[in-house]
């Protein structure tokens, strides 16, 4: 017997059906609610909403966890690779070896770019953000691949979503080399997914580049940690832009825009610039102090999190790769120190403490990334790269669901109420 939940506005009482999920809340369908009462939910940002059904990612923010059609992060951080980890997403299961091949294959063979859109990176400013860039490119990509538009074809689907995994690592790589003035480096297909981004960011016709396995493999385990995270800020955003029927191109450059923001993708830029701002361990204090004060808008960057109230299990993995990759690069930065520092004290803050404010993922993968080469502002160009598989993987799901609608939440209204206009020359 399905449980409900009795609602009762005034006179009018209603069941509404209690859903259950494989693990997780309890969720109440108030689908009918409207029609049954008059009445709306309230519930800015979402904080009590599920606005989907979905079979992808799970997380329990209480106990830290992060799974990925069941399987935890931390074992795919560790023993998968991100192209794995891509098929998984977007198939549901992991892949036998032949398909895993294969699948990597058609990811390699679809990283070129339309030689055209050289041309379109031409038209930005030299000192535009990798993300501005981005959005631009990634949108104008329906404008290149016509015969991948048409959602209602899977297979067309499917087309799409590979194009986009395999051409975003082309398409942050551009960004970065036009900003330093130095030739665009064509992909190559002897490389990994990840060995290749590297080569096309730092690498120079001049020289040859030789890939260090140690930075490819942080590199490939960054992606993973960044694959997909259930209905954040940016995938819902690509679920609500697509639920009108867009294309995958156009939906997926929302997503970018999204991610943007210091409140999401933003924050690992946001979290270095903090770390290095404080410099060395004797100002933690104080800018622990200028977090906890009301009247200061300062947040402690990296920490804090909507859905984890615990450690977020990606930051365990990033922690111990700051590790891996400072001894492989033989970089001695000290903005590391502060961040161990901060953590320390902040976790036995009780004002930290008290609100469940632990590292993010952000508070780490900045340190990382710099210790590799990448300037902040490419960044999120990263982040984008590696959660594009987890934003067409959600979008194709929201496609193929029979209780597709659009996306259209309603408001409370608090404006005035209807009034009589009044002509220029008699206000
Ligand atoms: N530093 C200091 N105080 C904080 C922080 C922080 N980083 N984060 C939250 N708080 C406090 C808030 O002031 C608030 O206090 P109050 O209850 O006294 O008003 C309380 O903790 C709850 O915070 P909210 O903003 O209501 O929580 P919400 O779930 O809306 O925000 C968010 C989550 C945006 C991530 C927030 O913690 C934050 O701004 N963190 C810093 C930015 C950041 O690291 N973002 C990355 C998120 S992960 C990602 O996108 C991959």
């Amino acid at each position: 017997m399905t449980d409900t939940a009795k609602i009762t506005l005034g006179d009018v009482s209603v069941d509404s059906p209690v859903l259950k999920g494989s693990v997780g809340p309890d969720v109440i369908d108030i689908r009918k609610l409207y029609a049954q009462t008059g009445a709306f939910t309230y519930d800015p940002g979402f904080t009590s909403t599920a606005s989907c059904e979905s079979e992808i990612t799970y997380i329990d923010g209480d106990e830290g966890v992060l799974l990925h059609r069941g399987y935890a992060i931390g074992d795919l951080a560790e023993q998968s690779s991100f192209m794995e980890v891509c098929y998984l997403l977007l198939n549901g299961e992991l892949p036998s070896g032949d398909e895993l091949a294969d699948f990597d294959n058609t990811i390699t063979r679809h990283t070129m770019l339309h030689e055209q859109l050289a041309t379109f990176y031409r038209g930005f400013r030299r000192d535009a953000h990798p993300m501005a860039i981005m959005c631009g490119v990634v949108g104008a990509l329906s404008a290149f691949y016509h015969d991948s538009t048409e959602i209602h074809d899977p297979r067309q689907r499917m087309i799409a979503s590979h194009r986009l995994i395999a051409k975003m690592p082309t398409i942050a790589a551009m960004a970065y080399k036009y900003s330093v003035g130095q030739p665009f480096v064509y992909p190559r297909n002897d490389l990994s997914y990840t060995g290749n981004f590297l080569r096309m960011t730092f690498g120079v016709p001049a020289e040859e580049y030789v890939v260090n396995p140690v930075v490819e493999r942080a590199l490939d385990r960054i992606f993973i940690l960044h694959a997909d995270h259930e209905q954040n800020a940016s995938t819902s955003t690509v679920r609500l832009a697509g639920s009108s029927g867009a294309n995958p191109f156009a939906c997926i450059a929302a997503g970018i825009a999204c991610l943007w923001g210091p409140a999401h993708g933003g924050a690992n830029e946001a979290a270095l610039n903090m770390l290095r701002e404080i410099g060395r361990p004797e100002r933690i204090p104080e800018y622990i102090a200028r977090a906890k004060d009301k009247d200061d808008p300062f947040r402690l960057m990296g920490f804090g999190h909507r859905v984890y109230k615990n450690y977020d299990p990606r930051a365990t993995v990033m922690q111990k790769t700051v590790r891996e990759v400072f001894d492989a690069l033989k970089v001695n930065d000290p903005v590391f120190e502060v961040a161990l520092q901060l953590e320390e004290m902040a976790l036995n803050d009780p004002y930290f403490v008290e609100k469940k404010l632990f590292p993010n993922v952000d508070f780490y993968s900045g340190v990382i990334l710099s210790a590799i080469g990448f300037p902040t502002t490419m960044f999120t160009a990263l982040f984008a790269l590696a959660r594009t598989v987890g934003w067409v993987a959600q979008w194709n799901e929201m496609i193929s669901d029979p209780a597709q609608k659009i996306g259209r939440p309603r408001q409370l209204y608090t404006g005035p109420t209807q009034r009589a206009y009044v002509p220029v020359d008699k206000r």
